[in-house]
């Protein structure tokens, strides 16, 4: 997979792709980030990315030209599955769109700054609109790199151990059981007993019970979804 990234201010994004796992990715050659600088593609003499609103009010707008420019030379070299536009009225990231859009080979994410871009921008180019949650930001960088974590963990080889993504939690609209490492004691608190037991099958029932139990209590909403009523509860069908 490989990932592109338009924003204003590169350097927020310098850090999160060159460790662990999402440098493991690149050195795997399983996904590859480019952060691309907007005002590179900026024409005017000041390179002006942004500029007041029509109609006035606080807050720049960042300009047509530069994004349109940018997107285009990007495009002349690869075709894009989606091209993402991150910003706090898009669509509510989740597990499901990190799952979906792990299946893609390229992406194109640009990062909203100031007021936001043009809607034009918007109209022309963009075929996927992302938020990361109900606040906002000072910028989409953040915002991308939250996603471009959660999607390339997802892609196969990735992560040492494949099935670990597939444990975690929002998989099946259920949250992670607990875990417990050594000791098996600490300050009279025992890891539970089955752990230790080394009987699989039991461990799946008490990990996915655990689970259940959780989500309940933790994120009915995201109980509701799971499809799991009182009958399923003891079972692990899945
Ligand atoms: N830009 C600013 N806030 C954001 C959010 N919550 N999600 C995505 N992009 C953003």
């Amino acid at each position: 997979m490989h990932i592109d990234i338009i924003s204003v201010v590169p350097g927020l994004l310098e850090g999160p792709f060159s460790h662990s796992i999402l440098k493991r990715a690149e050195e795997k050659g399983l996904a590859t980030v480019r952060v691309h600088n907007l005002r590179d593609y900026a024409t005017g003499k000041q390179k002006q990315v942004d500029d007041y609103a029509y109609g006035g009010g606080a807050g720049m707008v960042m300009m047509i030209e530069p994004i349109s420019l940018c997107i285009e030379t990007l495009q002349k070299e690869r075709t894009y599955d989606e091209i993402i536009y991150m910003t706090p009225d898009g669509e509510t990231f989740d597990q499901p769109m990190a799952n979906a859009l792990s299946m893609n080979q390229n992406l194109l994410i640009l990062c909203g700054h100031y007021k936001g871009v043009d809607e034009r921008i918007r109209q022309r180019y963009i075929t996927k609109e992302i938020s990361i949650g109900d606040f906002v930001l000072s910028g989409g960088e953040l915002a991308a790199a939250v996603v471009a974590d959660a999607i390339i963990r997802l892609i196969p080889g990735v992560l040492n151990d494949e099935t670990s993504a597939l444990t975690d939690s929002f998989q099946d609209y259920l949250l992670a059981p607990p875990v417990y490492t050594r000791p098996a004691e600490w300050q009279g608190m025992e890891v539970p007993e089955v752990l230790l037991s080394g009987h699989e099958a039991k461990i799946n029932e008490w990990r996915f019970e655990a689970s259940v139990r959780r989500t309940r209590e933790r994120r009915p909403d995201l109980f509701a979804k799971s499809g799991l009523g009182e009958s399923d509860k003891k079972s692990n069908k899945k």
